[in-house]
């Protein structure tokens, strides 16, 4: 992972990149010599965005990324600079870099840095040629910058990259079982509480909707339960987040359409990595929040005694459901987990999942579809943290009709609605059957695991939810 430094004193020999936040800067400070401001003059005309100079023996970046309209876009575009950067670096097999910025703030160049280290992932395990990325340590320069401002960024993106590499992870080595021990390493480095119920557990909790999808699986259940509450707390009543375990989804019975519909299926635990992730840097950083994390984990495929069309499961909360599609098997792990939530009392409680193509098809991977019934000042504080981290929130209705569409002739309710709108919605709605608290449902199908590069985001798992859901968290705290 890339570290993250405030600039040490003496940075003379150290290859630098600047980032300008105005269309007119100041050069003075760069003292130029003739050739060199002739070459950044004419760039500069030319409107090339990067500019690079050779002088004392190293490099000078010059960067300048186009003003957008707001400042959250700025940001973003710092983000995007950082990543376009680090190409560059790495073309010229450079290890270190000293970055400023003539911004009045440091936000711009925290965000530079992120875009870089964000950037710079790579999911090698797997590769016996193991391609490395050579970008080894950033600095940062900036008379506004504290200590506290880089561990933070340090540890949002260290994050970021655990959540990435637990979904890249394929299920031949990312089992239910396995997860439940990497979340415990990950406890032990950070400080958050860990507890796992095995199967054993499970079924004297009789949580139906787990050990439904499990029944086709070789592999048994776990039901994970993450917890960061320190003494100091500004909350009374915890922050609950629930995160889908899927740890490869086959669709079971009601099997996936071959091919291609499977290949990015290892992805559908990308909720529960936010989860772990949120609670590795909540913990990390100890930020005065009582926040729990439950993490419902299994596979789901068609295996002897697999769930069949038309069975019908008791859930945790005594809910009867007729499943009649065993590939809608998220809202069955998570209508347990929302329901055991009810145990704490919570202030808020958040849900992330990989739930539904209808999410991706609705605003593909560039935001998260969200629902739910928290108030309205909860909801708008989540889409300001989702324009300033740039993962994005969209809210859909959460309209009765919707809710008619899981009636049952014979349980409570079904699994799918017969018709063919609306599948992000009635997914919803299923949820929030198990809920009796403050509620928002995050369907992250869309921006989870990406089929192309999207410059800092990589390619395949992206973390999302993490950043997020952190910015959310530490404003809380603030207000
Ligand atoms: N894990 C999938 C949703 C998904 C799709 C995630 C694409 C990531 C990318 C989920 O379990 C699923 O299969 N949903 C079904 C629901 C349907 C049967 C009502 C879907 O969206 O097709
Ligand atoms: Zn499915
Ligand atoms: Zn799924």
């Amino acid at each position: 992972m890339t570290k993250i430094h405030l600039a040490p004193k003496t940075t003379k020999s150290l290859p630098q990149a600047i980032l300008f936040s105005s269309e007119t800067p100041d050069f003075k400070k760069l003292s130029f010599s003739k050739d060199e401001a002739e070459l950044v003059a004419a760039q500069r005309k030319a409107k090339r965005p990067l500019i690079q100079l050779y002088r004392n023996g190293t490099y000078l970046f010059l960067h300048f990324p186009e003003p957008k309209k707001a400042k959250f876009q700025d940001i973003e575009a710092a983000r995007v600079a950082g990543n376009v950067l680090l190409g560059e670096l790495k073309s010229l097999n450079i290890g270190d870099i000293l970055i400023s910025s003539d911004a009045k703030d440091a936000s711009m160049l925290l965000a530079y840095a992120e875009g870089m280290a964000l950037g710079n992932y790579q999911f090698v395990k797997y590769k016996k040629e193991k391609p490395t990325n050579t970008l080894k340590n950033i600095y940062l320069e900036h008379s506004s910058l504290k200590q506290t401002d880089i561990n933070e960024l340090q540890v949002i993106t260290d994050a970021n990259i655990i959540a990435r590499d637990l979904v890249n992870e394929p299920v031949s080595y990312l089992t239910a079982e396995k997860l439940s021990a990497e979340i415990k390493n990950l406890a032990k480095e950070s400080g958050f509480k860990i507890e796992v119920f095995n199967k054993l557990k499970i079924k004297t909790l009789k949580m139906g909707g787990l050990l439904g999808v499990n029944q086709g699986s070789v592999d048994p259940p776990t039901f994970n339960i993450l917890e960061w509450n320190p003494k100091n707390a500004k909350n009374k009543k915890p922050v609950v987040l629930v995160g889908k375990g899927v740890t490869y989804d086959t669709g079971g019975l009601t099997l996936k359409p071959t091919p291609g519909s499977m290949d990015s299926m290892k992805c559908d635990m990308a909720g529960a990595a936010a989860v772990t992730g949120i609670l590795y840097a909540v913990a990390k950083l100890k930020l005065p929040v009582h926040v729990v994390g439950l993490i419902p984990a299994t596979d789901n495929r068609p295996g002897g005694n697999a769930l069949a069309p038309g069975d019908i499961l008791t859930m945790y909360d005594g809910t009867t459901v007729e499943v009649l599609n065993s590939d809608a098997e998220g809202r069955l792990i998570l209508g347990d987990a929302l329901s055991y939530a009810k145990k704490y009392k919570p202030q808020l409680v958040m849900d992330f999942a990989t739930l539904t193509g209808a999410a991706a098809r609705a605003i593909g991977q560039y935001g998260t579809v969200f629902m739910g019934t928290a108030d309205d000042a909860t909801k708008k504080q989540l889409v300001d943290s989702g324009n300033t981290t740039y993962e994005r929130l969209v809210e859909f209705p959460m309209w009765d009709e919707y809710g008619d569409m899981l009636k049952s002739d014979i349980a409570d309710l079904k699994n799918v609605s017969a018709g063919p709108v609306g599948g992000a919605i009635t997914a919803g709605k299923f949820l929030e059957r198990f809920t009796d608290y403050p509620w928002l449902h995050f369907d992250i199908a869309g921006p989870a695991f990406l089929s192309g590069s999207d410059s800092y985001r990589g390619k395949n798992a992206t973390g999302v939810g993490i950043r997020l859901i952190f910015d959310f968290l530490k404003k809380q705290i603030a207000k």
